[in-house]
């Protein structure tokens, strides 16, 4: 089902200190900042081989990324792994018994489709499906 690692998400404060540090210590070249109303944040990411980091800013309190914050502070947020078929993917967890926060695909950054596997079923760390756009 997992075809790599698509990215690690870091939840931070700041989107463009944290860009700027990546850029400057790392050589990193995060893109444009890209608001996801939906979700309440603004993300970027940069490359790093096959994988990417992606530096995730909430844009209201009332966001699931400013409660993570708020409790456990900056750091590592969640793994996204891409997927062939996201449809395919949700309805084999869900009749594996596994614990879904979307148990419908969501609109992502850059035109993808995204959902999220709950950390309670997987170990603690929340996880991400990613189907990127065809092309
Ligand atoms: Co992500």
């Amino acid at each position: 089902m997992l075809s790599r690692i698509y990215h690690l998400g870091y939840a931070v404060e700041d989107i463009g200190a944290a860009s700027r540090f990546y850029r400057e210590n790392f050589g990193a070249n995060p893109g444009e900042p890209e608001v996801v109303e939906e979700q309440g944040i603004v993300a970027t990411m940069f490359r790093v081989g096959e994988s990417s980091i992606e530096l995730v800013q909430p844009t209201r309190p009332d966001s699931p990324v400013a409660k993570f914050l708020a409790k456990r502070g900056e750091g590592f947020h969640h793994v996204a792994f891409q997927v062939e078929d996201l449809q395919k993917a949700l309805a084999e967890l869900k009749r594996g018994g596994v614990e879904l926060i979307d148990e419908e695909p969501r609109r992502g950054a850059g035109g993808t489709r995204m959902a999220f596997v709950h950390p309670k079923s997987a170990f603690g760390v929340l996880t991400e499906l990613v189907e990127l756009p065809e092309g």
